[in-house]
């Protein structure tokens, strides 16, 4: 913003500011600063093309936050058509368009997991005009996407999580802390259940011999203590990110940093990350010092060791205080076992993926409940 000062005090004539003006009040105080005289926004206005209006008339704490993830961009670059991650109509108004604005018939419904899947589809279930209530088993509502929030760079997220939560609240969904099962749903007799379970970390056999291993959320939300030497098992978005917020974000901590090395058996890290966040975080991760082993499979662990191979050789890593587990997420069966027997219809929504498509299925089933 001060460059864009510079430049407009150097040339003379009006001039407009473009980059993560992503809330009214940064616009405003790019211009009241005489940074530009122009405020252009551009991606804020996928996620929410309401932007402008709700802020013109003070509704800023009502408009979807784009969390910066760049999805948008990369599914124009790959098939041309926008996507956006927290606004599941953007690119798809016309499909969207056609459905009811209102339920004709109003349902009593509960949906099962308060992460952004359910919020999202018992916001839009409520706003459609049905008695929702959401049953969310912990206190803290987010799902996964509230974990996701923490490392560096991810702070977005945490305003996208607290945007579901409060338009769900907005629109009268009753929420509810307490984990489902057969008894309590039941009792609360719904003409329909919507399972929004998620998914949860894989531990695999293999690492189950460490002295300390703990899971990549655990270790995110400082809910298990973490040591210095540290081994990260899995390279994808989850093993990289949580690597990244455990070293400490100084360079000059130098060897008071904590240790941190992450082991993929894939040729490169990330290579699910499809949007430009890739590169910066690999490079952010190397100058920390993050040591990251590719194509080496983990055999074993045994106390504070251990083994793999890479190019079929065999190697040990020794002195490990904590090793933690970034091998993937299983979808949640339980709660759809045990509420299987209901004689109301079940739908199942979200996934073990991403958030768009979390939200996305969130908003689809709620279209048409
Ligand atoms: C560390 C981390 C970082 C991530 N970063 C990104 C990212 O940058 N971008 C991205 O697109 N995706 C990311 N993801 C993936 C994304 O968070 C998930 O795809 C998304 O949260 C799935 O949403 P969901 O609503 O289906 O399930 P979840 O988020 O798993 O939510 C399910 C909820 O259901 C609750 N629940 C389960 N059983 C019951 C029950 N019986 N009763 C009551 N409640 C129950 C759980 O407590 C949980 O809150 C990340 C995931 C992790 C773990
Ligand atoms: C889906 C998408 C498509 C874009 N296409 C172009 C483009 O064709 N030419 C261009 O100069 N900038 C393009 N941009 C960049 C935007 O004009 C803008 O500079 C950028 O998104 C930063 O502003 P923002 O933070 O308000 O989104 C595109 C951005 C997005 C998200
Ligand atoms: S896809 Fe992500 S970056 Fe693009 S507008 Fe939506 S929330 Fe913002």
């Amino acid at each position: 913003m001060d460059l864009a000062g510079r430049v407009k005090r150097s040339i003379g004539i009006p001039l407009g500011f473009v980059g993560r003006l992503n809330e009214p009040w940064i616009a405003d105080m790019a211009i009241e600063q005489g940074c530009a005289d122009v405020a252009f926004v551009g991606r804020a206005l996928i996620s929410d093309p309401e932007f402008p209006n709700k802020a013109m008339t003070g509704k800023d704490s009502e408009i979807c936050p784009c969390i910066g993830c760049l999805r948008c961009l990369a599914t124009v670059n790959a098939d041309g058509a926008v996507c956006c991650t927290m606004n599941p109509k953007a690119g798809r108004e016309s499909a969207f368009a056609a459905a009811d604005e209102k339920a004709t018939h109003r349902k009593k419904i509960l949906v099962v997991g308060g992460g952004p899947a359910g919020l999202t589809c018992a916001a839009r279930a409520a706003e459609r005009g049905h008695a929702v209530t959401l049953m969310e088993q912990k206190e803290q509502p987010g799902g996964r996407m509230y974990v996701a929030g923490f490392p560096p760079f991810k702070h977005d997220l945490a305003k996208g999580t607290k945007y579901l939560i409060e338009r769900a609240k907005r629109a009268g969904v009753a929420c509810v802390t307490a984990r489902a099962t057969i008894e309590n749903v039941r009792a609360g007799g719904f003409d329909c259940v919507v399972l929004a379970v998620g998914s949860t970390p894989v531990i695999p056999g293999f690492l189950k011999g460490a002295e300390h291993l703990v899971s990549a959320e655990d270790a995110s939300l400082g809910n298990a203590s973490v040591g210095k030497n540290v081994v990260v098992v899995g390279g994808g978005q989850v093993g990289c990110e949580t690597a990244d917020l455990l070293i400490h974000p100084y360079p000059d901590m130098g060897a008071r940093s904590r240790r941190v090395t992450i082991i993929e058996m894939d040729a490169i890290p990330l290579r699910a990350e499809k949007t430009a966040a890739r590169a910066l975080l690999i490079e952010r991760l190397q100058k920390k010092g993050c040591r990251i082993l590719t194509g080496a499979g983990v055999e074993r662990v045994s106390g504070r060791e251990l083994y793999y191979k890479k190019d079929g050789a065999s190697h040990k890593l020794e002195g490990i205080d904590t090793v933690i587990a970034a091998v993937g997420m299983a979808q949640e069966r339980r709660t759809a076992e045990e509420l299987g027997d209901l004689p109301v219809p079940i739908y199942e929504i979200g996934d073990v993926v991403n958030l768009c498509q979390a939200i996305g299925d969130g908003y689809a089933l709620a279209e048409k409940l």
